[in-house]
């Protein structure tokens, strides 16, 4: 009884959603949203595997939905939610804490940096972060996970929790998980460092375009981006070295719907003085109506929970029977 079509993804609501988020992902939710029973969580259970200010979490779980509806996700069409307003994830998370095996951890490459040099303190919901994640996805049955390069390892995992619970009580009733890795998702690089991703924990708020930027802020960031003294060349073959102005580039192509190839083209032996102005517009164009529809939801944040709270509801009514032929699986006994 798996859905053939039911897309799950994630984003974790700390901090600002930024430029790197609505390329890398979503941007491409939205245009998934028709063709896919789509599912679209604010991951709050995972914000908190590292420490998070209450008050701060709170205001940007509702900020980060703002965001997401003002980036063009249709509550008509996909749902919308908070991971901890359906328990049905925590639940799930631990029947398959009991599947995982520590050396499938031990593997994530995610836990390994973000834990850094001092392992023994990070914690140990860092640890099965992943095992959540499998949760979020198995918990609706969903069959296609839109991520991001870095989360394919996850993925995997989850695909052998998957795998391993239904061998283990030979069954068959978890699907097989596909990633959806997009031809067009763009790895955003932050603005003063073309080697380091975009990131909201970026100490710079120069690094970033925030989703709530208004268009004097994004220009004034693009204007004082790093980059390098030499012009644009003919072909990106010619930025290869070049990690600012490559970043750039794939900005300008992403948000115009083109490619580095195209854009080269066009630009061929145009200055920064020239490309970053016409970056800015384009920015501007396409995030500036974002940042003020984000600004209008903000101005009524009860219309943006109660949307939440219908997400939650009908993600809690989905979440249900798989969750209860889960733990009949398992044979835990029913009420
Ligand atoms: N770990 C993902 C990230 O940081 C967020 C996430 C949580 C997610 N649960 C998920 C993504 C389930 C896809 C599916 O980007």
């Amino acid at each position: 009884m798996t859905e053939t079509n039911r897309i799950f993804s994630g984003v974790q609501p700390t901090g600002n959603l930024h430029l790197g988020n609505y390329l890398g992902a979503i941007r491409n939710w939205v245009s998934l949203q028709g063709e896919y029973e789509s599912l679209f969580c604010l991951v709050d259970m995972h914000a908190i595997t590292e420490a998070q200010d209450p008050k701060a979490l709170t205001a940007s779980t509702l900020e980060g939905a703002a965001s997401l509806l003002a980036a063009g996700i249709d509550p008509e069409k996909s749902l919308v939610f908070v991971q901890s307003q359906n328990p049905a994830h925590a639940e799930l998370a631990w029947i398959f804490n009991c599947i995982a095996r520590i050396g499938w951890l031990n593997r994530m490459t995610q836990f390994k940096d973000k834990a850094g040099k001092n392992r023994e303190n990070a914690t140990t919901g860092l640890y099965v972060y992943p095992v959540l994640m499998a949760a979020d996805i198995l918990a609706y049955k969903a069959t296609h996970v839109p991520v991001g390069d870095d989360q394919k390892q996850h993925l995997e995992l989850a695909r052998d929790i998957a795998q391993s619970f239904n061998s283990q009580f030979g069954v068959d009733h978890f699907p097989i998980i596909e990633p959806l890795i997009f031809g067009t998702a763009t790895r955003v690089m932050s603005l003063r460092d073309g080697t380091a991703k975009m990131s909201k924990s970026d100490a710079s708020d120069f690094s970033r375009i925030n989703l709530t930027d208004d268009a004097d802020t994004i220009a004034k960031k693009i204007r004082k981006a790093r980059t390098d003294p030499d012009p644009l060349p003919g072909h990106p073959d010619g930025l290869a070295e070049r990690p600012e102005a490559k970043n750039l580039v794939a900005i300008y192509a992403a948000l115009s719907n083109q490619t580095p190839e195209q854009i080269c083209q066009e630009f061929d032996g145009a200055t920064f003085s020239t490309f970053k102005p016409a970056l800015a517009d384009l920015a501007i164009s396409i995030l500036a109506p974002m940042a003020d529809e984000t600004a209008r939801l903000r101005a009524d944040p009860e219309y943006v929970r109660g949307i939440l709270r219908t997400g939650a509801e009908k993600a809690r009514e989905m979440s249900q029977p798989v969750l209860a032929a889960t733990k009949e699986i398992v044979g835990f006994l029913a009420p």
